[in-house]
């Protein structure tokens, strides 16, 4: 009984196997850090041309990193970290043998909670299940599932870019156990990241500050009491932040920061957020309806398109 109970305790602790689900920009960051941290990664999204795309994405910001991590050998480097990575569009066998199913899929608590009360009935009962939602509530999302898995769920909330930012936020739900969060630490060290623990509250630490932040910077621009330009400067020069909140706001994406202002606003009774801390500025509304998403379509407070 003890053997089998040491059997089962180190089971449910060591991860071998990393299943990512969506292969957008961030969940193939996450499935690229993890190979390069030796996971055996699988990464699963719904159409082949997305798998397509999200190896594209990898293989980009591999280049780059092979070159710091392996000067000398960079093309054995890249090979050994694509040898981690299988994809599939078949969710059941995505999570047959997965240790650590990670969700990096669109921002909508339906489709995370159809996707989870799937894969719950599919993947062992070991499996930790974690979510990368950057504006929606775990335990929501976890509710979706066993109670047993319940214990196994958390948040794992990585950084865009995913491969260059260093910070992991872990949030434990009231039902996180002790073990499912020191595996998701474990995990996050051996990808070289810097794990932080926070509650399962709106935003968790980095977002409930930088999305109020970058709301009070455009509602400054609307008053007319300085240029974006002018503030961005303000900000990186006087504040030390790596990009002013402008140039952040494009790089996020505005139709993502309105989304996540947009849902926050309308769950502040709920939630207690401050309703006019969260609320989505005009100017930052008209920018995407008028198609001005940021960066990734080349305009949003800045042109890229040059
Ligand atoms: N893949 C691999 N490496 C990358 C990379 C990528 N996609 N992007 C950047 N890097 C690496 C570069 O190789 C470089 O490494 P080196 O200095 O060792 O050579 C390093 O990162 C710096 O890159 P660059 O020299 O190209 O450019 P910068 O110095 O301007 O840094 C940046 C780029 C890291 C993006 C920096 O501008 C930054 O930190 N910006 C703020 C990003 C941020 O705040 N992200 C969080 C957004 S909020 C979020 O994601 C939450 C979500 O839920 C909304």
């Amino acid at each position: 009984v003890l053997a089998l109970h040491r059997h089962l305790s180190s089971d449910a602790k060591d991860v071998k196997t990393v299943t990512v689900f969506g292969a957008g920009l961030m969940g193939a960051g996450i499935a690229q850090v993890g190979a390069q941290a030796g996971y055996k990664v699988v990464l699963s999204d719904v159409t082949d041309k997305a798998l397509d795309n999200g190896l594209n994405i990898i293989s980009k910001s591999l280049a780059r990193v092979a070159k710091k991590a392996s000067p000398d050998d960079i093309e054995g480097y890249t090979k050994n970290v694509l040898a981690n990575i299988t994809v599939t569009t078949d969710a059941e066998k995505a999570v047959a043998d997965s240790d650590l199913v990670v969700e990096a899929i669109i921002e909508s608590i339906k489709i995370k909670r159809d996707l989870f009360g799937f894969l719950d009935k599919k993947a062992k009962p070991s499996a930790i299940f974690a979510s990368n939602t950057s504006s929606l509530s775990i335990t929501e999302i976890a509710d979706a599932t066993s109670k047993e898995r319940q214990a196994n769920f958390a948040g794992l909330h990585f950084f865009n870019p995913v491969p260059a930012m260093k910070l992991v936020e872990i949030i434990r739900t009231d039902a996180t156990s002790q073990s499912t969060y020191e595996a998701l630490r474990e995990v996050t060290i051996k990808m070289g990241k810097k794990p932080v623990t926070c509650k399962d509250t709106p935003g968790f630490i980095v977002n409930r500050l930088l999305v109020p932040y970058m709301l009070e910077a455009i509602r400054l621009v609307e008053r007319g009491e300085a240029t974006p330009e002018d503030v961005d400067t303000a900000m990186e020069l006087g504040a030390g932040y790596p990009m002013g909140p402008f140039k952040l706001l494009d790089f996020v994406g505005l139709d993502t920061t309105s989304y996540i202002s947009d849902g926050w606003h309308k769950n502040s009774g709920e939630t207690g957020l401050p309703p006019t801390l969260v609320e989505t500025p005009e100017l930052l509304a008209k920018l995407v309806s008028e198609g001005r998403l940021g960066r990734k379509n080349g305009k949003g407070f800045y042109d890229y398109s040059k």
